[in-house]
């Protein structure tokens, strides 16, 4: 490992995304936009992250297209995740083309259905990143937000289940029954907003991350990263980047899971 890199670096942990190996702590995007984003992006890949996680509705993705562009780091090194909003139902292709043209990739690594077109599960749509999936524009495809009964409608119409689902999830906010739901059909859980969605100064948090000698920030990207949820986190800031990042570091006992898991107020799997 290069010793000049933060702690964490190189030693994020992966999971299978539909047949892709998927770095399970990412770097998020939103809201930066223009040179901001780009700045972010490279110090993100600069301290370690490998994955980009972007969108459509983020109107950034020219701006993380150059940040690809400059790094020196392989394009097969790095994994890129763009959304496709449910308003571009129709025009799946386009926005596609759109997505690669703008982020400067002739293959994405992850698509999303970014959340369920008009409530409905939007087979139209799977179809069409199935067929994507297929000609070798994306590497993996999944969906955003989706509950569980959206998804098996998917995999109704057309024997395909999403490779990941992106949801808000946290230690105040997770379902375990959720997570066994995605795990049996093994859907990748991914957390999106997992510090802004947590009660940061909860005295469960505030213990556990004492007795680490951390944050309790630290702590729930941690715990995610226990339960093996891809998680997607943003910071502006150098350091603050190389800080989540190195939750990678820390190993949480089974005492401090189940503490942690008790905070959904649902009994942990
Ligand atoms: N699929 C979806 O519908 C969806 C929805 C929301 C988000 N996302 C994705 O998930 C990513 C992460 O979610 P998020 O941005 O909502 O929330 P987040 O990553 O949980 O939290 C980001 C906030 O926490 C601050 N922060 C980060 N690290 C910190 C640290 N070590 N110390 C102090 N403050 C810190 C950031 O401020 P600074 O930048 O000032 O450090 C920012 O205000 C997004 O960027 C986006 O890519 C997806």
């Amino acid at each position: 490992m290069d010793t000049s890199l933060p702690s964490g670096a190189g030693r994020v942990p992966t999971a299978d995304a539909g047949g892709r190996t998927m770095p399970l702590l990412g770097f998020g995007t939103h809201p930066l936009r223009g040179d901001q984003a780009t700045e972010a992006v490279l110090t993100a890949f600069s301290v370690g992250y490998r994955l980009v996680d972007t969108a459509t509705r983020y109107r950034n993705e020219a701006a993380v297209g150059t940040a690809l562009a400059t790094t020196s780091l392989p394009r097969s090194e790095l994994f890129v995740t763009t959304k496709m909003p449910p308003d571009q139902v129709g025009r799946e292709r386009l926005t596609l083309e759109e997505s690669l043209a703008a982020l400067g990739c002739d293959y994405l690594d992850l698509w999303l259905i970014h959340w369920p077109p008009g409530g409905y599960p939007g087979v139209t749509s799977w179809r069409e990143f199935i067929r994507a999936r297929d000609e070798g524009l994306v590497r993996a495809i999944g969906v955003s937000n989706y509950p569980v009964e959206l998804i098996d409608a998917l995999h109704e119409a057309t024997g395909e289940y999403p490779a990941v689902n992106q949801v808000r999830w946290g230690p105040g906010n997770h379902d375990p029954e959720f997570a066994e739901a995605m795990r049996r059909r093994d859907v990748l859980l991914s957390a999106h907003s997992p510090l802004r969605g947590t009660d940061l100064d909860h005295p469960v948090l505030a213990d556990v991350a004492r007795r680490h000698g951390r944050s309790a920030r630290d702590v729930v990207l941690a715990w995610n990263l226990h339960h093996k949820v891809a998680v997607t986190v943003k910071s502006a800031h150098r350091d603050r980047m190389e800080r989540n990042l190195s939750a990678v570091d820390i190993t949480l006992t089974p005492e401090d899971i189940g503490a942690i898991n008790g905070l959904s107020g649902v009994a942990p799997a």
